[in-house]
């Protein structure tokens, strides 16, 4: 028998519970899974979910992993008391979420959708888009989410390019990492996509110098974390026209304060941090599997690299 903290808070507890219990049982695993702990020191396994009930991991002496139901980590990543193995989440059913949201916005960017969904004055100018062959888009950051978006875009026909860090070769995709080649991947992108993780190496990554490389009228979407972005530079590159549109998710302050300009501009769509979350049936299964490799001595999945931050 296992010792299983779910320390994420009772309002997920009633929605995990059950897919929990249930992928356990399916992984031929006995544990004793609750949201109460009155005995760190036994407990082998945390669900995690920053805003819970753990500030001080240092209790937990025995425990093997600390599992996160967030794909970002960077509200525990840098705590100084947890030593114990970090393991991200990388949910199949938040990347679909994640890979609709994208093709979705760019889609309505594309198309010129708002022309003819909100056309009070009855104007008929019968023009036709380009095609998507015709509109480079880039997407920043090429991990789980960004490589899955990037591959959608492709797919439906958009030029795509990639930038990471390191190095990468995807089939398909144009892609440049490094400070060196984010030029490369910006200039006269229509679209570009944020897909990056809080670090402080990302922070400001679009910002007045790098703004300017895209094309006239660009579209950005922004559902990667709001620091990704400098506000007031993107301000003054919509108010010039030089960015056509943002359309965010993801904000410095959530929820966006009501003050906040991103409101009321006109060229600027605010969602709420709806692009994608983790669904509790397909991320019990993750969360489960890699107590399942926890246990048979295997190496954990996701896990995160506390010196690079995500
Ligand atoms: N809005 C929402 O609802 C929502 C939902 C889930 C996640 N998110 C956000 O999406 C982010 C990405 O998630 P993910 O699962 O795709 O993360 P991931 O798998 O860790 O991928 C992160 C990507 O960013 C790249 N990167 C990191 N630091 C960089 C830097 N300094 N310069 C260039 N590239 C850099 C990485 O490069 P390498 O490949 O070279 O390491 C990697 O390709 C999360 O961190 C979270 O902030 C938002």
């Amino acid at each position: 028998m296992i010792t299983i903290y779910f320390a994420a808070g009772q309002s997920r507890w009633q929605n995990y519970e059950a897919p929990l219990r249930t992928a356990l049982a399916e992984a031929g695993i006995i544990a004793d899974l609750s949201p109460d702990c009155s005995d760190p020191a036994a407990v082998f396994y945390i669900i995690f979910a920053p805003g819970g009930e753990i500030e001080d991991f240092t209790p937990f002496s025995r425990c093997k992993a600390v599992l996160n139901l967030w794909a970002g980590v960077e509200r525990v990543v840098a705590n100084p008391t947890l030593t114990q193995p970090l393991c991200r989440m990388v949910d199949p059913a938040l990347t679909a979420g994640m890979v609709e949201w994208v093709l979705g916005h760019t889609l309505r960017h594309h198309l010129g959708m708002d022309r003819h969904i909100i056309n009070p004055s009855r104007h008929w100018e019968p023009t036709c888009s380009p095609i998507a062959a015709e509109r480079p888009v880039t997407v920043m950051g090429l991990g789980a989410l960004g490589q899955a978006c990037a591959t959608a875009l492709q797919q439906v026909g958009f030029p795509v390019r990639g930038w990471s860090r390191t190095e990468k070769q995807i089939p398909g995709l144009t892609t440049h990492h490094g400070t060196d080649g984010l030029k490369a991947a910006l200039t006269d992108a229509k679209t570009v996509v944020l897909l990056l993780p809080k670090t402080p190496a990302t922070e400001n990554i679009l910002n007045m110098e790098t703004l300017s490389f895209l094309a006239t009228g660009a579209a950005i979407l922004n559902p990667g974390r709001g620091h990704l972005i400098d506000d007031l530079a993107l301000l003054a590159a919509l108010d010039s026209g030089a960015i056509g549109h943002a359309t965010l998710d993801v904000f410095r302050t959530e929820p966006l304060p009501q003050e906040h300009p991103f409101w009321s501009h006109p060229r600027v769509t605010v969602t709420p941090h709806i692009a994608a979350e983790t669904r509790p049936n397909s991320a019990s299964r993750v969360v489960v599997d890699n107590i399942r490799r926890g246990e048979a001595g295997q190496p954990f999945l996701h896990l995160v690299d506390r010196d690079r931050g995500y």
